[in-house]
């Protein structure tokens, strides 16, 4: 069977419902083995990371690793293959723009394979050198060049989209849990500025909030939101070319509603597209990031302030602030 085949029918297999976990292991196992063959990836050149003004690019051999979280894998393939099938209903052809392919692009390789040639083409951006190569080699490997219209090595947080490549659909996955370290946010930003309101953006939502719990394995849902990225939420900052800046985000947590120690996370949950979402402990980026235990006995109540900032370590930057009961008389 030649690669392209052998990808048409794991694009089937992705679209499969009712899978059990075992099932998407081994579908997202012989997509790697497909992947890691073509690429030919030499571990020891693929190490370093990228540093930017507005945070750092993952190296070659650990976004070559991404696909072992299975799930992110899967959803992200699933909800791109589902937005381009509802775009395709309104109109004959899709341009896709995906930032930050890593040595694969293998969220939007099955999209590629599945849809009728001449239907579906691409803008394919990457910043690490090792990890643009190993991707083109991957594309010409699969026979995707038609499809490869634009293949950039360039920082998608400054990139200038042509006129002639306008994307209908924007896909990034540059972020580690709680929107740390990576450009997701820079990134998205800098795209949602240049296209019209109805360009589809994977992921649709990433909402980070507060979660309050003695073991991160129970949480799940938010106290209360502290940040989100969406065109809806970020309408502030589309309006502007200026630097980004955030408003600060204040919550008031009582101690009624804890236990006597708690720890205090930010969760990230990730709307993909549709019904494709990656909740909390889901996936790696979808795992709480501790901020602080505090023993609740101590306290009446605390106050958290959240704000995200971009610079060389972006991140949501928490600050707690425990009340002590007032003294009677
Ligand atoms: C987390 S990896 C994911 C790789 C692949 N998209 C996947 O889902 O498996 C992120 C990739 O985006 C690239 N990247 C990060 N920031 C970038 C930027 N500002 N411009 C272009 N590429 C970037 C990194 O070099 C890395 O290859």
């Amino acid at each position: 069977m030649r690669p392209i085949q052998k990808l048409q029918k794991l694009a089937l297999d992705f679209q499969q419902d009712d899978v059990s976990f075992d099932q998407i292991s081994e579908q997202v196992e012989q997509y790697k083995e497909l992947l890691f063959q073509l690429a030919e990836i030499d571990n020891n050149k693929g190490r370093n990371d990228v540093y930017m003004p507005t945070g750092k690019a993952i190296g070659t051999t650990w976004a070559a690793l991404c696909l072992d979280d299975v799930l992110r894998t899967r959803q992200f393939i699933r909800g791109v293959m589902q937005a381009v099938e509802h775009l395709l209903k309104q109109k004959p052809k899709v341009h896709l723009l995906y930032a930050g392919t890593g040595p694969f692009a293998p969220l939007i390789l099955p999209a590629l394979a599945h849809f009728p040639k001449g239907k579906v083409s691409c803008s394919l951006l990457e910043i690490n050198d090792y990890s643009f190569a190993s991707m083109q080699h991957v594309i010409r490997q699969l026979e995707l060049e038609s499809a490869a219209v634009e293949m950039v090595q360039t920082d998608a947080s400054t990139f200038q989209i042509s006129d002639e490549y306008l994307p209908d659909l924007i896909i990034s996955e540059t972020m580690q849990a709680a929107l740390k370290d990576e450009q997701q946010v820079s990134i998205f930003l800098n795209l949602m500025r240049q296209v019209p309101e109805d360009c589809l953006f994977i992921p649709q939502a990433i909402q980070l909030g507060l979660g309050i719990s003695e073991f991160s394995d129970e949480l799940s849902k938010p106290v209360a939101p502290l940040f989100e990225v969406s065109r809806k939420a970020l309408q502030t900052q589309l309006k502007t070319t200026a630097p980004a800046s955030f408003e600060a985000v204040k919550a008031q947590i009582q101690k009624k509603d804890f236990s006597e120690k708690s720890g205090v996370f930010i969760l990230t949950d990730i709307h993909i597209y549709g019904q494709e979402w990656l909740t909390v402990n889901q996936s790696g980026l979808t795992v709480p990031i501790l901020q602080v235990y505090l023993d609740m006995i101590d306290y009446d109540q605390i106050l958290i302030k959240a704000q995200y900032i971009i610079d060389e370590n972006p991140k949501l930057d928490v600050q707690i602030q425990p009340v002590v009961p007032a003294i009677a008389g």
